[in-house]
């Protein structure tokens, strides 16, 4: 694949990874990834925006080759210092005497860690700045924690193209554009969940700062290039703003059977409802998927047997991921079950504890669900109904 032009004289030459399955060592890609880098060509410089992902070096090098030569450019714009963005400056230093890294204080601070830039070819910006390369303008927009402290967004002047790296993206090797992939939301609603949930108040900011700006296109550095941006930054807006659905999200793990009896009892009892139920078995789940739910759940339900002691591992791991993205959900229910001595619900909530949600009960089954977990049952779920409803 050649560096494909998406504007004049700006040229999309990143990669498809279409074979990558598992990011960070613990996220799912079922579809691959790409990581997006931009070539922008002005009448005196050239700035190439973001990398790629080690291993992918002379791919990028290729492809900016075929446009410009890489000892060409003058500006390495890096919104984000994490590897797979920016994993190839080395390479690139490497073949190009002159040009500077372009970054947040922070982001050079890391890139010096990560990359062994040197001092004399880091430049510092701050927000609002700009750098022209002739007809085109770069202007660099401070967006932090958006994941990483260092993150800022570029913005090209005169073609109204947001460079936004990790910030609307979607682990998507498959099309180009937003146009291409009809579940693109689908796609960008679990890219949130994974990456961005925890950090909804900073993306609510760095969505604010955008807002004064005229945007035709969105070029992230994961997945479609967005020729129709309302859409992703009015969704954007209600995933980081927390606005729930009236939907629950059951995650379990059942070894003889009692969670998943009273899991199934639960799920048809809130869809019969009208309830958007959506139900997880953690011993074969996609936590992808489940970050992608948790976005818009409005309640949780946990339910795990006790084993050792504890909490079966599967649902400690899934309540510590529940805690470490801090969705937006207001409401929980805690279910176990055990043979002998029940201590999986206390240790969940160990695991919760700090979360902003209204536990609305425990059930704890011994051995075999009987008609008081059943009433029970049915008192809990008629609350957690209400409580959906009510917002
Ligand atoms: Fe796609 Fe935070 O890197």
């Amino acid at each position: 694949m050649k560096a494909v032009k998406i504007s004049e004289g700006v040229y999309w030459v990143g990669v498809k990874d279409w074979n990558k399955r598992v990011f960070d060592a613990l996220i799912p890609l079922p579809h691959g990834t790409s990581y997006n880098a931009y070539l922008v060509i002005g009448s005196e410089k050239t700035a190439l925006i973001d990398t790629v992902n080690p291993g992918f070096e002379n791919e990028l090098g290729e492809k900016i080759n075929g446009v410009k030569g890489i000892g060409e450019i003058d500006y390495m714009v890096m919104n984000h210092a994490e590897p797979d963005h920016s994993g190839a400056i080395p390479y690139l230093l490497e073949r190009n005497e002159k040009a500077v890294l372009v970054a947040t204080k922070k982001g050079a601070d890391i890139a010096r860690a990560y990359y062994d830039v040197p001092e004399d070819r880091v430049m510092v910006v701050k927000d609002g700045d700009e750098v022209s390369l002739g007809g085109k303008t770069l202007r660099f927009i401070e967006a932090p924690w958006l994941h990483w402290p260092e993150t800022m967004f570029t913005y090209l002047v005169e073609d109204k193209i947001l460079f936004t790296c990790d910030f609307f993206g979607a682990h998507l090797a498959g099309g180009f554009y937003d146009s291409d992939v009809p579940d693109i939301m689908t796609h960008a609603q679990r890219y949130f969940g994974e990456i961005m949930m925890p950090f909804s108040a900073m993306a609510r900011k760095a969505l604010q700062k955008i807002g004064e700006l005229e945007i035709e296109m969105i070029a992230p550095s994961h997945g479609p290039i967005y020729r129709n941006p309302e859409r992703i930054i009015e969704t954007y807006g209600r995933w980081s703003s927390g606005e729930t659905r009236e939907k629950v999200l059951i995650a379990y793990v059942s070894m003889y059977g009692t969670n998943e009896r009273i899991v199934k009892e639960l799920a048809a009892r809130l869809t019969a409802e009208g309830i958007e139920v959506v139900v997880y078995n953690l011993v074969n789940s996609d936590i992808g998927e489940i970050a992608k739910d948790l976005v818009d759940s409005r309640a949780i339900v946990l339910a795990a047997p006790t084993v050792l002691g504890g909490a079966h591992p599967l649902a400690v791991h899934a309540a510590y991921l529940v805690k470490a993205l801090r969705p937006p959900a207001r409401y929980a229910l805690i279910v176990g079950s055990h043979g002998w001595h029940g201590r999986s619900n206390e240790a969940l909530l160990e695991v919760l504890k700090g979360l902003n949600l209204e536990l609305l009960g425990t059930l704890d089954v011994h051995a075999r669900p009987g008609a008081d977990d059943y009433n029970k049952l049915l008192r809990l779920t008629n609350l957690l109904i209400n409580k959906v409803r009510e917002g």
